[in-house]
């Protein structure tokens, strides 16, 4: 895969599944529980995920709307999710289960392009990242092992699309031999794109839990969890509203980035209910219209401070909007039954929205229509409003937009973010 296929998936799934799920406090629980080596080869003896089922995950994903799925083969606690020569701490040895391979060929039949993560750090094989901080022979041992996991894990499932790394503590991008890594990867499969996190800035960025684009600009993907947990938590219970999740993969898209959102797997393997409804809508109002309302869309900038040519947003409590070329799309927040927009530069010829047709009235840049009930009740209706010019929407404090440039009602940037 290029990079520029890769920045037009735009959503994809992060899985994060392993000996770790068992446990169901997090995938840092070997490491904030001081658990031992020891305790993990016990623990690694019942893994056994009846009901991990690709498929299942791959199917689950195409009906959110997504289009790629990255997935731990190995996570910190460094229980290998596939069969390998080089560890006896793999699922294999545990159930007889190569989970990479299933996963690969299940993302190969649902037409989902595959990023497979790997941790270059891991707390359970010796010596280990504090013994190659403190000794140069384990330094050569550490690196020898890594190199080779690495190797195994790309001739071994090659053909994939993204080699996600990740758990690059301690080392810089001189201590991983991070050039010299890329290089031996891309020499046994040159399709490969590499996320930055060997510390080299690699084809993309992946900010975490947030949603900036890298400063200066390179392809980017926001990696960012459905409740507060990456790796299966019993009990967390902070589920994002679908309105939520829909406004950070348009915010994503808009910006020019994709958005990788996760599913932590029970121990056995089966999805928590609440991500499975939750992707669900978001999937319904993409093939709803949101898709396509987020297809080439341009960003709608507005500055807080004064009125200049560049704008073209507007906030709105019951709507979100996004545009393209001549095509202004509203994304409905809420259930209204009847829809006013205001400030609309443009004349509109003609409003659709799952197939039908939407009677409207334009009076200058009031434009307002009533919301069909079968379209009122899905989640996030979309309207597509067909302009005779690029649309802008442009309100401002008073009732009348005045002639002379003039601050915003209220010109204060914000001074918290959440
Ligand atoms: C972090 C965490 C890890 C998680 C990942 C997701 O590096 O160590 O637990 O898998 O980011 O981006």
């Amino acid at each position: 895969m290029t990079i520029e296929e890769f920045t037009k998936l735009k959503y994809g799934m992060f899985v994060h599944f392993g000996l770790f799920s068992k446990l169901a406090r997090g995938e840092w629980v070997m490491n904030r529980e001081q658990l031992s080596v020891d305790e993990m080869k016990e623990l690694a003896k019942t893994f056994n995920p009846v009901k991990f089922n690709a498929n299942e995950i791959c199917q689950l994903a195409v009906a959110s709307g997504m289009k790629y799925i990255v997935f731990t083969t190995m996570h910190h606690d460094g229980f290998r999710l596939f069969d390998t020569k080089l560890s006896t701490h793999n699922s294999m040895q545990s159930c007889g289960r190569d989970l990479v391979a299933e996963m690969i060929d299940a993302c190969r039949k649902h037409n989902l392009k595959i990023g497979l993560y790997h941790s270059l750090n891991n707390w359970f094989d010796q010596p280990d990242a504090v013994a190659a901080l403190e000794n140069p022979a384990d330094y050569e041992k550490f690196i020898d092992a890594t190199f080779a996991r690495l190797k195994e894990l790309v001739e071994k499932y090659k053909p994939f699309d993204i080699m996600w790394y990740d758990g690059w503590w301690p080392f810089d991008p001189a201590g991983w031999q991070a050039e010299r890594m890329n290089a031996e990867l891309r020499a046994i499969h040159p399709g490969l794109i590499f996320n930055g996190r060997n510390g080299l800035p690699g084809d993309f960025g992946t900010p975490e839990q947030h949603l900036n684009a890298p400063v200066p600009y390179r392809p980017w993907e926001a990696c960012v969890t459905l409740n507060n947990s990456w790796g299966y938590v019993e009990g967390d219970d902070s589920w994002k509203h679908p309105l939520e999740v829909s406004n950070m993969l348009k915010t994503c898209v808009q910006n020019g980035g994709n958005l990788l959102l996760n599913v932590g797997p029970r121990g056995d393997g089966s999805i928590p209910e609440e991500t499975i409804e939750i992707m669900q809508k978001v999937g319904s109002w993409l093939k709803n219209g949101g898709e396509e309302a987020l297809t080439d869309c341009e960003p709608m900038p507005l500055t807080p401070t004064i009125a200049s040519p560049k704008d073209r947003g507007d906030w709105d409590t019951q709507a979100d909007f996004s545009c393209s070329g001549n095509n202004l799309f509203i994304i409905m927040k809420y259930h209204p039954a009847f829809y006013t927009l205001t400030g609309l530069k443009g004349n509109v010829r003609k409003i659709t929205c799952m197939g039908q047709n939407i009677p409207f009235t334009q009076n200058g840049g009031k434009l307002s229509f009533t919301i069909p009930e079968d379209i009122r009740v899905t989640f996030r209706p979309t309207f597509k409003v067909e302009c005779d010019a690029p649309p802008a929407i442009y309100r401002c404090g008073g009732l009348r937009v005045p002639n002379v440039e003039h601050p915003r009602y209220d010109p204060g940037e914000p001074d918290i973010e959440y």
